[in-house]
């Protein structure tokens, strides 16, 4: 692969994965208020799997997350151009409603952030705002089997009325993750979820990672090397806006090509 990742013929993927492309990014560009932070990034992302984004703090990291959910567009200044495509359909489009792409593509942030509701409440919400159930039955089911598949229901059965905040910051942001399963995502976005969380917290959001991602697409971002090369499949190190070097997570540990994943990986600087 070039080392220079701003020309548009030279599109990362990470060569060995045996999943079909879910996410495909060519040439994407992101600037706030004409300052650029994303430059020319092109990828694919395949899916069933764990893609890990690595780079410095500043890198453009979370900025490209945000482009696959449509959440730039709620940033004043922010300008986003180039192809991004799930599934073969183009995310800017404008008949991409992105309240039903933003149910498609599910987002977990560093902090966990429950709603001020009841822990039921918390993951019924998106199912009752996109109609997912035509009864109380449907919705509990609904309710009962993203809270099983997010690693959380035996923790919470009997207290499904307490609110969500009074749960551990561990169990929050498996709420959370329960929360974005119960709308049927493809694509699950983690920005840094563990940063907040103890170290047995931590090992319990990997784990479940490691069993969704038989069924889903995941992109986490993450400052911990340890933490991509145990969860992720593929690793992608973004450096000032650029994707410097996509590969398997092996390759990327074990053998960088470009010398600024080599500093990077290595700790010289971060
Ligand atoms: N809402 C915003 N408004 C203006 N600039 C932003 C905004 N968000 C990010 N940036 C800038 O874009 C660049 C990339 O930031 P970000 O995507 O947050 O990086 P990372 O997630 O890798 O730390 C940085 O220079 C940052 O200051
Ligand atoms: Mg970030």
């Amino acid at each position: 692969m070039p080392d220079n990742q701003s020309h548009s013929d030279s599109i990362a993927g990470a060569g060995e994965a045996e999943q079909p492309v879910k996410v495909q990014a060519r040439d994407v560009c992101v600037s706030y208020s004409g300052k650029q932070a994303l430059n020319h990034v092109s990828i694919d992302v395949p899916d069933r799997s764990v893609t890990a984004f690595i780079g410095p703090s500043g890198c453009g990291k979370s900025t490209f997350l945000r482009c696959l959910n449509r959440m730039n567009d709620t940033i004043e200044g922010a300008r986003v151009t180039g192809s991004l495509k799930i599934d073969g359909l183009e995310v800017n489009d404008k008949s991409v409603d992105p309240v039903v792409l933003r149910a498609n593509v599910g987002m977990v942030f560093q902090k966990p952030n429950p709603f001020p509701k009841s822990i039921y409440d918390n993951v019924a919400y998106g199912p009752r705002i996109h109609g997912l159930a035509l009864s109380k039955d449907e919705l509990d089911a609904i309710v009962e089997d993203s809270l099983r598949k997010a690693g959380l229901w035996d923790e919470v059965a009997d207290r499904l009325n307490h609110p969500g905040t009074s749960l551990s910051g561990g169990q929050q942001q498996r709420l959370v993750i329960a929360r974005a399963i119960a709308v049927n995502p493809e694509v699950i976005l983690m920005d840094e979820p563990c940063s907040a969380l103890d170290p047995i917290a931590t090992a319990k959001i990997e784990e479940l990672i490691d069993e969704l991602r038989e069924n889903y697409c995941i992109i986490i971002v993450t400052h911990s090397m340890q933490q991509a090369a145990r969860v992720s499949q593929q690793t992608a190190f973004f450096h000032m806006g650029n994707l410097v070097e996509y590969g398997t997570t092996e390759d990327i540990f074990t053998n960088p090509r470009d010398p600024r994943t080599q500093d990077y990986i290595t700790g010289r600087f971060g």
